[in-house]
C-alpha cells in the first residue's frame, strides 16, 4: 500500500529532498491583478478585498504552472471558494471526480480533496501522477476499516455481495465486489441481483439506503465525523427559526436527519436539487464551504450556514496545492495488483447506466432495521 497513504491524522508528508526549496517572493503586481480580477468577482462575498492580495498571486501562479505541467486540479464540493472558483479545473462530487480521473489526458491531477479520492484519481488513471497538497487529508470513514477486515467479513458471510462506499482505502476497494457513493449508492446495491448486500463502512449511509430498498442491508459501525453530529432538533430548530426554509443534506447523516429534511443526496445532488428548486431561504445541512461554492453559482438563494467543518478537506489551501504543482509533491502510489483489483470494483460501479439526474433520498421512506456485522 502507499506509505504515504494518511487516513488518519499523521506525517502532513516529507520534502523529498534535503530542505523545501522556499516559496519564491509572490507580489500582487499589476499583471497579477489583471489576470485575477474576473475571478475576484466571482468569490468577493467570501474572500475581503484585504485578503486578496495575498491570494490572487498564488492563484495566478497555480494556474501558470498547471498549462505549463499540462496538470489538471480536481476539486472536490468542500473545498474553500478560492480553490473551488479560481482554481480548480473539474469540480464536483465523489462520483463525478472518479469518472473525471479516468477521463482526464493531463499529465497531473493534483486532488483538492482528501487522500481516499487521490488514490481513486490514481486507480483510474495509473500513468498519470497524482499529487494530494497534503497527506493528512483523511476520512474518518475511510480510516475505520481496513482489507483485512473485509476479508474477514466475506469469510462470515460467505457469498453475500460486498459493496464498499468510496470513502476507503484502495485495499478496501480492492477486497469488494463493487463501489458506490453517495450518488448512486441505492442503485449499486439493487444492481447485484441478491436480497441481501453487505455495504460498507458508513452506518448512517447504510441506513439510509436501507430505507429506500426492498434489499437487506449489512454494515459496518463507520461514520463520517462531520454528518454524525447533525440531528432531527438541528433541522426543527432551523424550520422554527426560519419560517418556509428549505432544507437539504448528505446520507452520511443520520437517517432521521434525512426524514426531517426537504432533500438528500450527494455533494452533487444538493447543490443540483438546490438550483432547481425555486427556494428563497436554503440550508445546506452538511460541510461548511459547499453553501459558499453554490451560493456563488445560486445567488438568488439566501444560504442560512449551520454547518460543520471536515478538518481533513481543510487541509487543502492555496499555498500547499501551489508548493504540490512547482514541487511535484505528494505522489500518490498504490501497488499494482491491488490497484487493479480496486480499480475492477471501482470501474464496476462506472458501467452502471447514469441516472439522469443525480439520485436523491426520499425523506418520506420509513426506517429497517440493518445489522452491523460482527467479525
Ligand atoms: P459526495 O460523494 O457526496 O461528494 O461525498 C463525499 C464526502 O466525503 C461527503 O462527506
Ligand atoms: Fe470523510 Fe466526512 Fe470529511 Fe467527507 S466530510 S471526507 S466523509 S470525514
Amino acid at each position: 500500500m502507499d506509505t504515504l497513504y494518511q487516513s488518519q491524522p499523521g506525517s502532513r508528508g516529507t520534502y523529498k529532498g534535503d530542505t523545501m526549496p522556499a516559496r519564491p517572493p509572490l507580489p500582487y503586481t499589476d499583471e497579477v491583478k489583471a489576470a485575477t480580477d474576473h475571478l475576484y468577482e466571482k468569490v468577493k462575498d467570501f474572500i475581503s478585498p484585504l485578503e486578496w492580495p495575498a491570494k490572487a498571486p498564488l492563484i495566478h501562479a497555480i494556474n501558470q504552472m498547471k498549462r505549463e505541467k499540462n496538470a489538471v486540479i480536481l476539486a472536490h464540493n468542500y473545498m474553500t471558494a478560492d480553490i473551488f472558483h479560481c482554481v480548480g479545473d473539474l469540480m464536483g462530487d465523489s462520483l463525478a471526480l472518479a469518472r473525471m480521473a479516468a477521463n482526464s489526458d493531463a499529465d497531473i491531477i493534483v486532488q483538492a480533496g482528501v487522500h481516499f479520492m487521490a488514490e481513486t484519481a490514481k486507480i483510474m488513471a495509473p500513468d498519470k501522477k497524482v499529487l494530494i497538497p497534503d497527506t493528512r487529508a483523511g476520512c474518518s470513514l475511510a480510516a475505520s476499516i481496513t482489507g483485512e477486515d473485509v476479508r474477514r467479513i466475506r469469510a462470515a458471510y460467505p457469498g453475500v455481495p460486498i459493496v464498499t462506499y468510496v470513502n476507503t482505502s484502495a485495499e478496501v476497494k480492492a477486497e469488494c465486489d463493487i463501489c458506490c457513493t453517495s450518488s448512486n449508492a441505492v442503485q449499486v446495491v439493487e444492481s447485484l441481483g441478491s436480497d441481501t448486500v453487505i455495504l460498507l463502512p458508513d452506518e448512517y449511509l447504510a441506513k439510509n439506503v436501507a430505507a429506500q430498498t426492498d434489499i437487506r442491508i449489512l454494515t459496518w459501525k463507520g461514520s463520517c465525523e462531520v454528518h454524525e453530529k447533525f440531528t432531527a432538533a438541528d433541522v426543527q430548530d432551523l424550520r422554527d427559526a426560519h419560517p418556509g426554509i428549505v432544507i437539504i443534506t448528505h446520507p452520511e447523516s443520520p437517517l432521521e436527519v434525512v426524514q426531517a429534511a426537504d432533500f438528500a443526496g450527494s455533494t452533487a445532488a444538493m447543490a443540483d436539487w438546490a438550483r432547481k428548486s425555486g427556494a428563497k431561504q436554503a440550508v445546506l445541512l452538511t460541510e461548511c464551504s459547499m453553501s459558499d461554492n453554490v451560493a456563488i453559482d445560486v445567488p438568488e438563494i439566501e444560504f442560512i450556514r449551520p454547518c460543520n467543518l471536515c478538518p481533513h478537506m481543510k487541509r487543502i489551501t492555496l499555498e500547499n496545492i501551489y508548493d504540490a504543482l512547482r514541487l511535484e509533491q505528494f505522489e500518490v502510489t498504490v501497488e499494482p495488483e491491488i490497484a487493479a483489483r480496486a480499480r475492477a470494483s471501482v470501474q464496476a460501479m462506472l458501467d452502471l447506466p447514469a441516472p439522469k439526474t443525480p439520485a436523491f433520498f426520499d425523506p418520506a421512506k420509513q426506517e429497517k432495521f440493518v445489522e452491523i456485522v460482527s467479525v
